[in-house]
């Protein structure tokens, strides 16, 4: 196993939707490279049980990314104990199945209040904390949902290609503060999401991603090793992306 002391020496970091999933693993693999971590999550007993498990390295704070004010009382909490945030992973997603014929409005908007604009609240509400430090870096997560269209995603295909759009957009804005803003395409992984679901069989990777695969490019993209990366996407999704190539191929053996 490679070694991750060090890495991410001196960085202070929020991970919304911390306590379960790629979250979770993203808090385990920024504590074991050294970070402080607020991990930010609606779901207190979960969060908290992680942040005791990591000790001193880590607080729990109570975070549902749609509502501005949480916001800034998480940024505030992650300051008071860590000092100014240098990092955040804009993780916290939630998916819902429907047929648009079927999908209300308060369906559609509460994807896309928590996936798109938690991810520009959270943005918005860490910029002055890591200009204070003297630059930052944003890791916002989309998918392979917001690369193509789905049947009966609109909601979160809309969601993902939005974080994909404001990640751009926000790179050149926030370039003049040292803050750059990256997003991580992960494929179908391991996690509570996906709980029930069949890994896929039809990729070149047949299997889902474990949340660590994925941790592992936020934690890149998180340390100063990536520091002429900014507004750009990085999927880590086993081959998700040729299967329109393999459709074409479908009469052909392995
Ligand atoms: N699971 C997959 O296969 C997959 C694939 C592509 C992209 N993604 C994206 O990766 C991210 C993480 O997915 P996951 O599989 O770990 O999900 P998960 O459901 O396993 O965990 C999500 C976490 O986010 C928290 N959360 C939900 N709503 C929240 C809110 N309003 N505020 C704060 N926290 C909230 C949950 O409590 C939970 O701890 C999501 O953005 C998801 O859309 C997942």
């Amino acid at each position: 196993m490679v070694s991750l002391a060090g890495r991410l020496e001196n960085k202070v970091a929020i991970v919304t939707g911390g306590a379960m999933g790629l979250g979770e693993a993203c808090a385990r693999l920024f504590v074991e490279a050294g970070a402080k971590v607020a991990i930010a999550d609606v779901n207190d007993a979960a969060g908290q049980k992680l942040a005791a498990e990591l000790g001193d390295a880590a607080i729990f704070v109570h975070l549902d990314v749609s509502k501005e004010a949480e916001w800034t009382a998480a940024v505030n909490k992650t300051e008071a104990v860590f000092g100014p945030v240098t990092v955040l992973v804009n993780n916290a997603g939630i998916v819902a199945v429907k047929h648009l014929a079927e999908m209300t409005e308060a369906d559609y908007r509460r994807v896309i209040d928590i996936n798109q604009v938690g991810t520009f609240l959270g943005t918005k509400a860490v910029i002055a904390s890591m200009r204070g430090a003297g630059g930052g870096s944003i890791v916002n997560v989309a998918s392979c949902a917001g690369e193509f269209g789905m049947k009966h995603f609109a909601h979160y295909v809309s969601s993902k290609w939005a974080v994909r759009g404001f990640s751009r957009a926000a790179s050149e804005d926030l370039a003049k503060y040292h803050i750059r803003v990256n997003v991580v395409i992960p494929g179908t992984m391991d996690t509570p999401m996906n709980a029930g679901l069949t890994p896929p069989k039809r990729q070149a990777i047949k299997r889902f991603a474990r949340p660590e695969e994925v941790a592992s490019m936020a934690l890149y993209l998180a340390s100063d090793e990536a520091s002429y990366c900014t507004g750009r996407d990085y999927a880590v999704e086993g081959g998700f992306s040729n299967l329109v190539g393999e459709v074409m191929m479908d009469d052909v053996e392995d």
